[in-house]
This record gives structure tokens, sequence and C-alpha cells, in this order.
């Protein structure tokens, strides 16, 4: 099964939206396990405290290592990658995502405040994931994006297990439209490629709206496609 550990000072965030919709149903039949850490209670204090000044000075605080370095202990180092949720960490991939989901599970450190005391993350050797470059006040969304995304990869999770073949990402271009019934809404009507019943013609017209929109949104994703696909010696399909 694959098993996930949370440590973190809100152990009643978790497990929030993930307990709804496919990843809820999928806890609920034991197809992946959460286990949640409060980091407080490694603390050892009256006031339970987790967080101390910045050596240094500035401004906030900052999480204790004596008492995170604990709350990590308290899981068993069992082969599970241990990823600290992190702004300055290597941006979470579709490719990451996959090969998490294939492995046993993950332990996700969350952090909080200014962030971590910089020798537990050595110590312990937590690696930084970001989950994209702008700041969240906290690791617990962060955590919960990175284990939705996971969660759905999970063998019977999602209904169509072909439908995580084609989307966004699959083979490094963004997904084609979808349109459904009715066929006109609004005076814009579905197009007829769609509706003609060739599968082939419906297929080159996905992946040339793919091309597309990759093109176009995301120049970065089409200019390591084109590197692929250069670098490829036999492929069925050239882009646009
Ligand atoms: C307010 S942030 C700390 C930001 C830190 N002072 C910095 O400038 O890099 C508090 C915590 O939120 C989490 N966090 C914030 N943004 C994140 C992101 N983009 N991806 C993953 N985790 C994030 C991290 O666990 C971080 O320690």
């Amino acid at each position: 099964m694959w098993r996930t550990s949370v440590i973190t000072i809100f152990p009643d965030m978790f497990p929030g939206p993930l307990g709804s919709s496919l990843a809820g149903k999928a806890l609920a039949a034991g197809a992946w396990a959460l286990d949640v850490v409060d980091i407080r209670k490694f603390a050892t204090d009256r006031h339970r405290t987790v967080d101390d000044t910045p050596a240094g000075g500035g401004p906030g605080m900052v999480m204790k290592p004596d008492v995170l370095g604990r709350a990590i202990d308290a899981v068993a180092k069992d082969g599970r990658p241990r990823l600290l949720l992190s702004p300055r960490g290597a941006p979470l991939t579709q490719g990451r995502v996959e090969a998490l989901a294939a492995g046993p599970g993950a332990v996700l450190v969350c952090g909080r405040f200014e962030g971590v005391d910089e020798r537990v993350i050595a110590a312990r050797e937590l690696e930084e994931i970001s989950i994209g470059d702008y700041v969240l006040s906290g690791g617990e969304i962060a955590a919960m994006a990175l284990l939705d995304a996971c969660v759905r990869l999970l063998p019977g999770v999602m209904g169509a297990a072909a439908s995580s073949a084609e989307e966004t990402f699959a083979d490094g271009l963004l997904e084609y439209p979808h349109y459904t019934r009715p066929q006109l809404w609004e005076g814009r009507a579905i197009p007829d490629v769609l509706t003609s019943g060739d599968h082939g013609k419906i297929a080159g017209w996905r992946r040339a709206e793919a091309e597309r929109l990759t093109k176009e949104r995301r120049p970065d994703l089409w200019a390591a496609f084109l590197r692929r696909f250069r670098g490829a010696s036999k492929t069925g399909s050239k882009p646009g």
C-alpha cells in the first residue's frame, strides 16, 4: 500500500480536502494510507514551543531543529523519500509525481514561519520540493497538492486509467480542448471533426491542437518537446 506520513504543526488540516472525492474514496478503501505527526508533541517545554528567533536577526521565526528532528525520527526510516515542502526546492513536475506514485509513498515535512533550521534539512537528508514560484504560508497545502497528484495515479484510483495517459504533460504537451453535449451552445458548435466518427482524424486533430496550445502557451515545454523529438531516433508523428 502507498503510505504517506505528514509532519506538521497543524495535524487537524489532514486529510482535509483529501478526504473527499477520488482521494477520499481511495483512502477509505485502503488504496493509500495517511498518518499525521504533530510536531508539537515532540516539544519538551510547557508551552510546546516549535520555533525560535532567527540566528543573526531578521523577521519571523524559524522551526527548531531539535523538535522537528525528533518528529521526523518518529517516522520509520523505511526507504520512503523524505521531502520538505519549500518554495526554494526543485519544482514538482508530473514526471516526479509519477515516480513518487510508483514508489512506496513519501514522508512530507511541512514548514511554517520563515522556514526550517538548515541543520535539520541536512541531518535528516530532506529533499526540498516546491509546488510553484509563489510563497504559501505553510507547507500543508503544498503537501496536499503533491498528495492529490500522486494518489490519483495509484492503481484503481482513477475511474478510466486511460485518461492519465492522454492528459496534460503525459507526453510533454498540454492537453487538447474538450467538448461535450449540447452540440450547439450559445452559438458555438463542437468542431465537426469530433462528431465525424473518424477516429484517425480525431486523433490527428487532437494532436495538432495539443501542439498548437503548447507552442502558444508554454514555449518552455514546446522547446523541451522539440529537443526530445529531435533527439529520438525513431518516432511516429512529426510536430507541426
Ligand atoms: C512563509 S513560507 C517560508 C518562506 C521562506 N521564508 C522563503 O522565503 O523561502 C512557510 C512554509 O511554507 C511552505 N511553502 C511556501 N511556499 C511554498 C511553495 N511554493 N512550495 C512548497 N512549499 C511552500 C514551506 O514549507 C515553507 O517553509
